[in-house]
């Protein structure tokens, strides 16, 4: 028998954005929020350097000068409209954080502290500004906790450990969504006069990721395969500096210290790609500059990473601001940072792309902006657009908050209607699912298709693409479609079923997998994160506008958006 809830707002996803969506969303209703693991297990919790707002309490910094780097450093495809929301919103989120009782780094005057990140700069683009406010290098873990205790205390009822697998979307309205529960393997049904998916990315597409496990990407997924567009998937932020072998990420805070990037020569190789703002240039350029350094053989010892190396940083300063990189470099790699640099690489960590949103969350049905009624989509899962072709450090919790909060608030629009409850029917395809997982008998384990995903992923589809490898990496996914559709699943009872889960997971990477790598094969240019080495040059004639790809009956095509200038047109990106 199928379990009914019903609520005001529902909220899926208990990171930063959820949990913003949610406090904002408790000021006019019942909220429920639906998490697939316990709330502060979120990927918000791993966020380590720090959210951005010029502040300006270490040096001069300005509204303005973030907006020009946000934009810039996105090679101008972020809409400057969102843009300008989200940073003229900052200083206003991160006083608001700090009130709700963040414990933010302080100066000596017992101010916020702020630091150097990538990309962010004073007087538009002239040196490095401090502008990254942090707790140590565990700021998104600081934040999540202070937010979690401001969510109870709002009374939102808190759902963990619920797995979806249907958004239910009837004549254009949202009614809710169809959840597995973990512990019981009972399907569940969740009514709301609005729902706001805030599920976080997926970055378990690449083999190597910064991501943790649970960002299969599921929500854009499900709306994906609803005939829902997905918007600028060719666009997958590579962090530089991951554990090598491991992916982990070693927050860009670490460079924002002081630390500097050496290749197997001993040299600072970043001083050729970006002489003026050098280890501090956006990731996309030092991502590219790591890969080339790897690919002419500049490697430590000839091997393929190279070395972060934080020996330049007093002992005080990594014991105070970057404890957990000294703590994880130990543990995992048996480096010890103020003795050794530590081996690197770049890492998956971001996606630009996902489901497309106005700026008050609304999730958009097509190119031209037509919307779902009673449906949100905030932070990695959609796009609104302010990170464009490449995201700046720090830009991420700032629009989990800020773009989280206004679809808490944008969802009391649809507080005049009445609940409709999810008609029974619909619990259909769910079931179904979960039925041929459980009974199919014979065929293949989830988990080898999975590694083979990731590492298509990885080497077709990464850093730097082009033509022949995007062409066969689509033509091998078909191969893992095919696969995935026979899946074998040991597990056949109800409770904590997780690896029937993990198969449901795999079918949603291959349709994102598919859509990043369609939406790359299409886009004949390179900007940002999307390196075309067949296209070296970005190319503002044909390609400056959005990718919207759709799956509709099972074959994908594409429309495309402008991008909103307001303030500043495209220029030649240096750094
Ligand atoms: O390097 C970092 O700490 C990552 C921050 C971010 O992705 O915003």
């Amino acid at each position: 028998m199928t379990r009914r809830f019903s609520s005001d707002t529902l909220v899926i996803g208990s990171g930063l954005a959820g949990l913003s969506a949610a406090i904002e969303a408790s000021r006019h209703g019942r909220v429920a929020l639906l998490a697939k693991l316990y709330p502060t297990r979120c990927h918000s919790s791993a966020a380590q350097g720090g959210i951005a707002a010029a502040l300006g309490n270490e040096e001069p910094d300005s509204q303005e000068w973030h907006f020009f780097d946000t934009v810039k450093g996105s090679d101008y495809l972020a809409d400057q409209d969102c843009v300008e929301a989200m940073c003229g919103d900052a200083i206003k989120t991160v006083v608001g954080l700090e009130r709700l009782g963040v414990p933010f780094s302080r100066t000596e005057a017992g101010k916020i502290a702020q630091r150097r990140f990538g990309g962010h700069t004073m007087e538009f683009g002239r040196a490095p500004v401090r502008r990254a406010c942090y707790c140590a290098d565990r700021t998104g873990l600081a934040i999540v906790s202070a937010l979690y205790e401001q969510a109870e205390r709002c009374g939102i009822e808190f759902f963990p450990e619920f797995h979806i697998l249907d958004i239910v979307i009837e004549a254009g309205d949202c009614l809710g969504a169809i959840a597995l529960e973990i512990k019981t393997g009972e399907l569940c049904a969740f009514s709301a006069k609005s729902t706001i998916i805030a599920s976080g990315g997926y970055g378990r597409l690449y083999a190597t990721t910064s991501n943790a496990i649970q960002s299969t990407g599921d929500l854009p997924a499900i709306l994906f395969k609803k005939g829902l567009p997905l918007k600028d998937m060719e666009f997958f932020q590579f962090h530089p500096t991951g554990l090598y072998g491991l992916g982990i990420l070693i927050t860009e805070g670490a460079r924002g210290e002081g630390g500097v990037l050496v290749n197997g020569r001993g040299e600072r190789f970043m001083e050729t790609y970006a002489p003026h703002i050098k280890d501090l240039a956006p990731r996309d350029m030092v991502s590219r500059a790591i890969i080339r350094e790897l690919r002419a053989g500049r490697g430590i010892g000839g091997k393929d990473y190279v070395h972060l190396d934080l020996r330049g940083i007093p002992q005080k300063t990594l014991g105070s601001r970057l404890p957990e990189i000294v703590s994880f470099c130990k543990i995992y790699m048996g480096v010890d940072p103020s003795a050794a640099p530590i081996p690197v690489v770049p890492t998956a960590h971001y996606a630009m792309g996902g489901i497309p949103t106005d700026t008050d969350g609304r999730v958009l049905k097509d190119e031209r902006g037509g919307v779902v009624e009673g449906l949100f989509a905030a932070g990695e899962c959609a796009c609104v657009s302010v990170h464009g072709a490449n995201r700046l450090g720090c830009n991420s919790l700032l629009d989990t908050v800020v773009f989280g909060r206004r679809a808490g608030g944008a969802a009391k629009g649809a507080q005049g209607k009445n609940i409709r409850e999810i008609p029974p029917g619909a619990m259909g395809p769910a079931a179904e699912t979960l039925s041929t997982l459980l009974e199919r008998q014979g065929g293949e384990k989830t988990g080898a298709i999975k590694k083979d995903l990731q590492i298509l992923m990885m080497d077709k589809c990464s850093v730097f693409r082009d033509e022949e490898g995007l062409s066969a990496a689509a033509g091998e996914l078909e191969g893992l479609r095919q696969r995935s559709g026979n899946i074998r699943v040991m597990d056949k009872g109800k409770k904590f079923n997780t690896e029937v889960l993990e198969a449901i997971e795999l079918g949603h990477m291959i349709n994102l997998a598919e859509a990043v790598i369609r939406s790359a094969l299409g886009r004949r240019e390179s900007r940002g994160a999307h390196y075309r080495e067949d296209y070296p040059e970005r190319d503002d004639n044909n390609w400056l506008k959005h990718t919207f790809a759709f799956l509709r009956e099972g074959k994908m095509t594409f429309g495309y958006s402008p991008v909103s200038i307001t303030k500043l047109p495209p220029r030649k990106r240096e750094y």
